[in-house]
């Protein structure tokens, strides 16, 4: 007997990634920690597997008046933080527009607004074929469903002939299209638009939508990892400006990373609309959608990053560590990259952040395989996942002959 609706009818089980996460630490409590490579983790962790944890947002939280931790944060957010995480998220790259921000769990909220304030119950939502499995979640949750393009074209550059071809497809079909891009720093590929290629988007939209004003075109950009992005990330931002009205910018804000806020669950949705009437549309809509959900956020955090965005000392102890761990990140980055090289091993065109991925058919037995060799990934349908945030550079330099190794053994 069911008591759930069809529609909600859903598989029970642990999510994948945590079962293998926990097979790696029972392995390092086994061999020790030296021995086991776990790099199933999305979060940056030092180089002895402890969480990353920034002091200059701690600090700031910690000697938080209790009363600002506790109390309800408002629907849309705190005034301070709906003002300040427009410039975390922007810096001095703000494009030309109407920008309104409203405060949501983690960029996870921000994406299922998106999702539920942009498209029709039944519609597609437009993503990568590589790309976060959440969306399908969120998308399937919402009651919407999902449709792929191919990222990479032959040159491992952005597919934009079949990006175009897609997003015209929907066009015809829906009249409106969400397409969400996840750059700079891509889960799971690392790869960054380059400012050339938003130009060829950006182009191509404006052309789009002038030909039919109809059609609604909403681009939400996943900035999750745009902190470990190095010093060009927001080069890109600028050019959303001056976009004709039925093309609507959108960003899924995330304190996950960038401020090492995971678990406090600190985001927002910003829009960077071409007229103020779209703007204040936007946060009507996304704030009724804040009280239908999870009322509001976590009260604390925001405060946090308000106070940390308003305080010179304060910002620039937050920036100087999150330039640090980049640093770090990059350095492990460049040790799996130069060891691929030398082995040849193919990856999938990484620019920056989290994950770099290995592009192969058959990726859960080539998991399944290096785990015999200690080395703890993640099988994903295009390929396979490591993750230089979450193991030391030494480690990161002796991933790939195994994965290689691994790789010839299974053809
Ligand atoms: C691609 C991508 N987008 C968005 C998120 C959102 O994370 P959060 O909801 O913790 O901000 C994540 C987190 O893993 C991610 O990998």
């Amino acid at each position: 007997m069911r008591m759930v609706i069809e529609d909600a009818v859903r598989e029970a089980g642990n999510d994948p990634i945590f079962a293998v996460a926990a097979k790696a630490d029972k392995r390092i409590e086994e061999v020790g920690r030296d021995k086991v490579i776990n790099s199933t983790i999305g979060a940056l962790m030092d180089d002895d597997g402890n969480l990353v944890t920034f002091d200059s947002v701690y600090d700031v939280y910690k000697n938080l008046p209790d009363d600002q931790i506790s109390n309800y944060a408002g629907i849309p957010g705190i005034a301070p933080f709906r003002e300040k995480v427009v410039d975390a998220c922007f810096r001095d790259k703000k494009p030309e527009a109407y920008i309104e921000a409203v405060a949501t769990p983690g960029g996870t909220g921000a994406v299922r607004h998106a999702v539920a304030n942009y498209t029709n119950p039944g519609d597609k939502i437009l993503i990568p074929d590589w790309h976060w499995a959440p969306y399908q979640t969120i998308a399937q949750e919402n009651r919407r469903s999902h449709t792929t393009f191919p990222l990479f074209n032959e040159k491992g550059a952005f597919n934009m002939e079949a990006y175009e071809k897609a997003i015209l497809d929907l066009l015809k079909e829906q009249g409106r299209v969400l397409t969400i891009l996840n750059t700079p720093a891509h889960n799971p590929t690392g790869y960054s638009l380059t400012v050339p290629e938003w130009k060829e988007i950006i182009d191509f939209f404006t052309k789009t939508a002038k030909e039919h004003p109809e059609w609604r075109i909403i681009l939400l950009v996943d900035i999750a990892y745009i902190d470990f992005a190095g010093p060009d990330a927001r080069d890109f931002m600028p050019l959303l400006s001056g976009l004709p009205e039925n093309v609507l910018p959108l960003f899924a804000f995330s304190a996950s990373k960038g401020y090492t806020m995971y678990g406090l669950r600190n985001g927002a949705i910003i829009c960077a609309a071409p007229t103020q009437e779209i703007a204040d549309e936007f946060a009507a809509s996304c704030s009724f959608s804040n009280r239908g959900t999870w009322s509001n956020g976590s009260r604390g955090a925001m405060q946090a990053l308000a106070d940390i965005w308003s305080d010179e000392d304060k910002l620039n102890r937050s920036l100087d560590e999150q330039k640090e761990n980049y640093e770090l990140l990059r350095a492990r980055a460049d040790a799996f990259l130069e060891a691929a090289d030398e082995v040849g091993l193919d990856l999938a065109t990484y620019s920056d952040g989290f994950f770099i991925s290995i592009p192969c058919d058959n990726a859960k037995e080539l998991a399944d395989k290096l785990m015999e060799e200690d080395l703890y990934t993640v099988a994903l349908k295009k390929g396979l996942r490591f993750a230089p945030c979450a193991v030391s550079e030494e480690k990161c330099r002796r991933a790939p002959a195994l994965i290689k190794k691994a790789l010839d053994e299974l053809k």
